[in-house]
């Protein structure tokens, strides 16, 4: 099913009493926006199909979404990212939900790209979930909350050191919102708003009303202060767990790095010889073959990879189809399909599918590098 701007509403009857409880609710996964700080790998791939552990990071999104109960989910992708995020899902053919695609034509801000899918949610309560941002808990308990609460939306919050970057709001004793305002230079609190929200529809009205920001775009913040303008109760949930958001290169690594910390079991497929030493939270997949190598949990090694005579350090995820030799690797994301050759200290580097590193002399210095989709690098 497609909706999108440029489709013409169709005015069902409206309830004129929202009843919360039973209503079924949809869920808004947004997946636009350029990825323009994770370039070179987002010019081939959009950043919502970036892996975080085995899969893409808006792969985990639809699962804790469809975890929570809604089983009714829009994606809202650009014209440039939709068709690789429609054909993922579709071969993936793991999605427990229905999925639509509701096409934004240019990314001019998150409440932009709810506005596209007002269609889509008719007179639901919905959830909004940025593609890009992954929390440890899910969002279960934070859908009951809303559910017995009478707000008209709500967010979930978390302290962190500096919140300048992000939407930062300022709650009282009882967690109710009294101000909210997206990236100040003088933050009112070490709130930071994390890309999950719920919302009535009444968001609508709210998002109708706000003027493009500093930079350019409709921001859900000011959506979200314009309902408290008009009198509508705000709630918040703290969130304890973490929170990953993979916007930048760091950010990736950052992801995988908290993802295998938190979730990897020892579990492996694949072959070892008795050369090798395996160490605990490891998980390699069918078809791979370890050699003479020493592999030091938490590592994800996918399938079909062959890794020899080389060191693999913790929190790195090799993807399927690589060939590892001769190396060292740790905190790396190494996507599929890939060769590493002679790099004798790789650490905090990501390199794209289908890519070769080869170093055909041995360095006593650190490599880092952050490399695109079918890359040829090589070092003499
Ligand atoms: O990560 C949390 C932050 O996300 C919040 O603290 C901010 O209040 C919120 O505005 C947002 O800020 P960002 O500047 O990080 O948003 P970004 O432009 O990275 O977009 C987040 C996601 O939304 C990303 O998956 C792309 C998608 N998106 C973005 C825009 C601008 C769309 O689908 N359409 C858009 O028009």
């Amino acid at each position: 099913m497609r909706h999108g701007d440029g489709v013409d509403g169709r005015e069902d009857a409206r309830e004129t009493q929202r009843q919360r409880i039973g209503v079924q609710m949809k869920a808004l996964v947004l997946a636009a926006g350029k990825g323009s700080r994770l370039r070179p790998l987002t010019n081939t791939i959009p950043k919502h199909l970036l892996p975080v552990g085995s899969k893409p990071i808006l792969f985990h999104v639809l699962d804790q979404i469809v975890e929570a109960g809604i089983t009714d989910i829009g994606i809202v992708v650009s014209p440039d990212s939709g068709p690789y995020i429609e054909e993922a899902i579709n071969e993936s053919g793991q999605c427990r939900a229905e999925i639509a695609f509701i096409s934004q034509s240019k990314p001019l801000g998150l409440a932009h790209a709810v506005s596209v899918a007002k269609e889509f949610v008719g007179d639901s309560d919905f959830l909004v979930f940025l593609g890009d941002n992954l929390i440890q808990e899910g969002v279960g308990s934070f859908l009951d909350e809303f559910r017995a609460s009478s707000a008209e939306a709500s967010i979930i919050l978390k302290e962190v050191p500096d919140p300048r970057a992000f939407g930062v709001a300022e709650v009282d004793a009882s967690g109710k919102v009294i101000s909210m305002v997206e990236k100040p230079r003088e933050p009112k609190s070490n709130l930071a708003i994390i890309g999950v929200y719920l919302f009535t529809p009444e968001i609508h009205e709210a998002i109708a009303q706000v003027e493009p920001s500093w930079r350019g775009e409709l921001e859900i913040t000011d959506a979200i202060q314009k309902l408290m303008d008009m009198g509508k109760e705000i709630r918040s949930h703290l969130l304890q767990g973490w929170w990953l958001d993979i916007g930048s290169n760091d950010g990736l690594i950052e992801a995988n790095r908290v993802f295998l910390d938190t979730y990897l079991q020892d579990d492996v497929r694949g072959e070892t010889d008795p050369q090798s030493r395996i160490a605990a939270r490891v998980q390699v997949e069918e078809g791979t073959r370890i050699e003479r190598s020493s592999v030091e949990g938490p590592v994800l090694i996918g399938a079909n990879c062959r890794i020899a005579d080389s060191v693999i350090k913790p929190f790195t995820n090799i993807g399927a189809g690589t060939v590892i030799e001769d190396s060292s690797l740790e905190r790396s994301v190494i996507m599929g399909n890939c060769h590493i050759s002679g790099v004798n200290s790789l650490v905090g580097s990501v390199i794209g599918k289908n890519s070769s590193l080869t170093m055909n002399r041995k360095c006593p210095d650190v490599l880092s590098v952050f490399v695109g989709d079918d890359s040829k690098v090589e070092l003499r």
